[in-house]
């Protein structure tokens, strides 16, 4: 799919599209509301639109070819470090998701070693334990907003099941250090400036690296099951393993990739059940048809909550925590006969895919059944629904992710009603995070 000389060199003008306002762009429209603006473009300009945002020109591939095309990447045209880059670059620094090609394949498979069935179980006796105490306080308060609450959890679980560490004030600082860091990912301001959140979020940074670096020698060697435990002795078939700092760089990235992708999906998930008490119920009803003795959730059990999967998936079809995936090409390539330049960030919109109609008639609808067999699961495009992406960079976390929401549903659903007022309606911002404006306020009622 490269261009012939003979057509002269591809440019990115010939891209139907538009820049938008001066220097920003189309930003503030693709904040305010992206679905609507993907929309917007396609219908003026068809699947492949050229537009200018976050200081960037940039082309975005609309459908389930289109994404199959930037994750399959079957020529290795796509860098996904270089589309990364200017987002999460300086503060996750070779992280997986920013290597390429060879050397992230390398990575991949040693990291692959700690989510494999053996530490996944560890880690799922891990949420087992910390998970059911946090519930229970919930539930004493009974009415409370559950995006902090939720965020509040996600922060617990980087310190317990991926750090190993006791409560305490180390976890605290670690706590504070990894909350900076997230928090600058999300910031207007790139620059380090002091009292930035970036200067901020970089302190954190090298808190991190030198609290992380003092405990690899003694975890290389030790039999706790927390990720981090599990990263410091991952190898690969060939016995390749990691660099101290490949380690902390790792670590750090993986934090950051679990924890508002959980806190987001799960809100969203816990919003649409208390929206649909139907969905509640038979989510419950599931959950005790297991029959667990402790309320524990065994890992051979996890593929019995079926019903429970397809709501969450389909929560993550309605808000993927993962909005867009960009990329830059490293040749020039083409697609559906755009020629797209050498060096052009190119986007992928989960959000868009995920509300297109003529793939999911009715797309505002709560509708878990879509993802069972007969709801079209088996005949829909396999590139339709993206939340984890694909290919070479598929989320290396996604059973994780499917195993902390089942743990969530298990330790709740069967103590507790989720309550919103009737006709309740929250406005999610998209950009850069899914969040309810609003924080979700819920009330918990105990089932007795
Ligand atoms: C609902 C939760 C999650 C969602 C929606 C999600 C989504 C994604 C997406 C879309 C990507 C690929 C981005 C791209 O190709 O540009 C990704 C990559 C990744 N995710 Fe997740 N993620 C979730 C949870 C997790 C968790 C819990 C972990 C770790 C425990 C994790 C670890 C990773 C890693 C390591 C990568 C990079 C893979 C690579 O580059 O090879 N994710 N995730």
């Amino acid at each position: 799919m490269t261009s012939t000389a003979a057509q002269g060199e591809a440019r990115l003008e010939d891209i139907p599209g538009e820049r938008g306002l001066p220097l920003i762009g189309h930003t503030l429209e693709v904040i305010k509301d992206p679905v609507a603006f993907g929309k917007r473009m396609r219908e003026k300009y068809g699947p492949v639109y050229r537009t200018h945002s976050f200081f960037r020109d940039s082309v975005t591939l609309l459908g389930p070819e289109a994404n199959e095309f930037i994750l399959m990447d079957r020529g290795k045209n796509f860098s996904s470090e270089k589309g990364w880059w200017p987002y999460i670059g300086k503060l996750f620094p070779r992280g997986l998701m920013l290597l390429d090609f060879e050397e992230h394949k390398a990575h991949r498979h040693i990291m692959a070693a700690a989510f494999k069935t053996g530490p996944m179980k560890g880690y799922l006796e891990r949420l087992n334990d910390e998970i059911p105490p946090r519930i229970k306080a919930w539930g004493e308060k009974g009415s409370f907003e559950f995006y902090p609450a939720i965020k509040q959890l996600s922060l617990d679980m980087a310190t317990t099941v991926f750090l190993g560490l006791e409560p305490g004030e180390e976890s605290r600082r670690v706590n504070k250090a990894l909350t900076d860091m997230v928090a600058a990912s999300m910031g207007i301001v790139r620059a380090p400036l002091p009292g930035t959140k970036m200067a901020k979020g970089i302190a954190g940074r090298r808190f991190m690296n030198d609290f992380l670096r003092k405990l690899i020698p003694e975890r290389r060697d030790s039999d706790l099951n927390d990720i981090f435990t599990r990263l410091c002795q991952a190898k690969d078939d060939d016995g390749n393993s990691f660099t101290d700092q490949e380690i902390i760089d790792h670590m750090i990235f993986l934090w950051m990739a679990a924890h508002d992708t959980i806190t987001s999906s799960v809100t969203t998930l816990v919003y649409e059940l208390g929206r649909h008490r139907d969905w509640q119920q038979k989510l419950r009803d599931e959950i005790r048809s297991l029959g667990l003795n402790d309320g524990r959730l065994p890992y051979e059990k996890m593929n019995d909550l079926q019903l429970t999967e397809y709501a969450f998936k389909e929560a993550l079809r309605l808000n993927p925590p993962v909005p867009a995936m960009p990329r830059e090409t490293v040749r020039e390539v083409e697609f559906q006969g755009h020629r797209i330049p050498k060096g052009t960030i190119v986007g992928l919109s989960t959000v868009s895919s995920h509300r297109d109609e003529s793939t999911w008639p009715d797309p505002d609808k709560f509708d878990p059944m879509r993802f069972s067999p007969e709801g079209g699961a088996k005949t829909r495009h396999r590139f339709a629904w993206v939340p984890f992406g694909g290919g070479a960079h598929m989320c290396l976390g996604l059973h994780f992710a499917y195993m902390q929401a089942k743990v969530i549903m298990v330790h709740l659903l069967p103590y507790y009603e989720i309550k919103v007022p009737e006709g309740y309606k929250t406005e999610f911002q998209i950009m850069p995070l899914i969040k309810p404006k609003d924080g979700l306020p819920i009330t918990l009622e105990a089932i007795v």
